[in-house]
């Protein structure tokens, strides 16, 4: 099949790929990319499993065709911190045990970084509001509830 190559820019460097037309990004991502923090749930839209940032919005990366990132900012886990340099907030979810088979965390963590970007100091229930496009089948959902309110006061500490 012909492909098409897509450019965009992918964890802040300029990324050009490949790829036949209806590639999902979540594919793109995993397979030709090689990032496997976004994860591969149910591929239908259900779970935010395989949720990244493209211009700082969360969105639901095996639905998207990549084609539809041409020339947008796509972030990943990847992107925001990683091993000796963490984001607060994949910090404050290690410290508060909020990931156990870890399945949720990367959408989990992105979706609550989209949030603290537009709102700093968000309540609880603008917390659960946010994270209501993402399933968690192990936590019971408070240590990651948790762990955003403590990210977002040591965020604004720093401010
Ligand atoms: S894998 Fe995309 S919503 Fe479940
Ligand atoms: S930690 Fe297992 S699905 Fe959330």
């Amino acid at each position: 099949m012909a492909t098409i190559t897509v450019t965009f820019q992918l964890n802040g460097k300029t990324t050009a790929l490949a790829v036949e037309p209806l590639t999902t990004l979540r594919t793109a991502l995993r397979e030709h990319l090689h990032l496997h923090a976004t994860k591969a749930g149910c591929g239908q839209g259900g779970c935010g499993s395989c949720t990244v940032l493209v211009d700082g919005e969360p969105i639901l990366s095996c639905l998207l065709p990549v084609a539809l990132v041409e020339g947008q900012s796509v972030t990943t886990l990847e992107g925001i911190g990683g091993p000796g340099e963490l984001h607060p907030l994949q910090a404050a979810f290690y410290d508060h045990f909020a990931a156990q088979c870890g399945y949720c965390t990367s959408g989990m963590i992105l979706a609550a970084k989209a949030l603290l970007d537009r709102n700093p100091t968000p309540s609880r229930e603008e917390i659960m509001e946010a994270l209501s496009g993402n399933l968690c089948r192990c936590t019971g959902y408070l240590p990651i509830i948790e762990a955003i309110e403590d990210a977002a006061r040591q965020m604004e500490a720093v401010v």
